[in-house]
């Protein structure tokens, strides 16, 4: 096996781990709320990449954290994120029908359902680290201070708002780099820095790790620019063209595509400073940048 199928395989080996932890905290025994259980786990479990605790489990490795102390805050991010899926694709929101090669959770759940599946994850991504025995408190409340800044009006929250209301051909830069950087790039710093802090990782070594998150996640939704106006429905999974403005709309295909590369290029420079303990950060980033879907 060389070094890219040995990484590859350590990424598969954990998605089925994070798979398996993730139904760990999301049983439900109450028969009343079973269709709510189950249009939280559609969603929950059908084919993500698991891009996000991927990150925080790699972070940890270079840090000796042991994987147990990683489990409540990696499943927690996948959580956050699956919420804001499932809330993105609403018909007041992108009004997107596929969704992880699926019908969007509100087709086959109804709007309301799918409204409370995407709370009821996002706030159980705080209990499950809040109610974490292996972490200790003063590492709890800096973890779910980050979480709820990252979702919030500050970050996740104020990105899809001005994605919804301001994005378009005629948009200024500063405006689209603030889509991507709130959108989407706020949740890929979170989960290097939040693994980081659990880590006790020095602050040059949480500088750099953000810049890198920063500029991958950048490049991450460069990339889901392009593929929703030039990749096929059948391969990206998800309902495409219904992106209104972004990095295509404003530079062109090949334009981005030299801007995806810069960023990826800025990202790896960051993670510099971990010398050859940071080859699964740059494994991370090729696969991201070589992705269909
Ligand atoms: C899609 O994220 C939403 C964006 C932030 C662009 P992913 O591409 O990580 O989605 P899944 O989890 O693999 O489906
Ligand atoms: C969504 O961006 C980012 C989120 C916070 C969910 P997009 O709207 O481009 O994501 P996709 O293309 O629907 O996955
Ligand atoms: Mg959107
Ligand atoms: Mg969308
Ligand atoms: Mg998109």
């Amino acid at each position: 096996m060389n070094q890219m199928e040995k990484i590859l395989d350590y990424f598969g080996e954990t998605k089925d781990f994070i798979d398996a932890k993730l139904k760990q905290y999301m049983t439900n025994e109450e028969p009343l709320l079973k269709v709510l259980q189950e249009s939280i786990n559609y969603t929950l479990y059908s084919g993500g990449k698991r891009i996000r605790p991927l990150f925080c489990f790699i972070v940890g490795e270079l840090f000796d954290v042991p994987r147990e102390k990683l489990f409540s805050l990696a499943c927690a991010l996948e959580m956050i994120h699956t919420a804001s899926l499932i809330m993105d694709d609403l018909p007041h929101m992108d009004d997107a029908r596929i969704r992880r090669g699926k019908p969007a959770n509100h087709l086959i759940y109804g709007q309301d359902v799918a409204a409370l599946a995407s709370i009821g994850l996002l706030t159980r991504a705080y209990e499950v680290v809040l109610n974490d025995a292996e972490l200790p408190d003063d590492k709890k409340t800096q973890v779910v201070r980050k979480l709820a800044h990252v979702v919030g009006i500050d970050e996740m929250v104020g990105g899809q708002f001005v994605d919804l209301k301001f994005s378009g051909e005629s948009m200024e830069y500063s405006t689209l780099e603030y889509i991507h950087a709130h959108k989407t790039a706020s949740l890929f710093v979170a989960s290097g820095t939040t693994a980081a802090i659990i880590g006790e990782a020095t602050d040059d070594e949480i500088h750099a790790l953000k810049t890198y998150a920063k500029n991958l996640g950048f490049a991450f939704q460069i990339l889901d620019d392009l593929l929703d106006s030039t990749g096929k429905i059948e391969e990206v999974g998800k309902s495409l063209k219904n992106d209104k403005g972004g990095f295509i709309a404003l530079y062109g295909i090949e334009k981005s595509k030299q801007l995806l590369q810069e960023y990826t290029n800025k990202a790896f420079e960051a993670i510099k400073i971990f010398g050859d303990k940071n080859d699964k950060l740059v494994a991370l980033g090729q696969v991201l940048l070589k992705r269909e879907s």
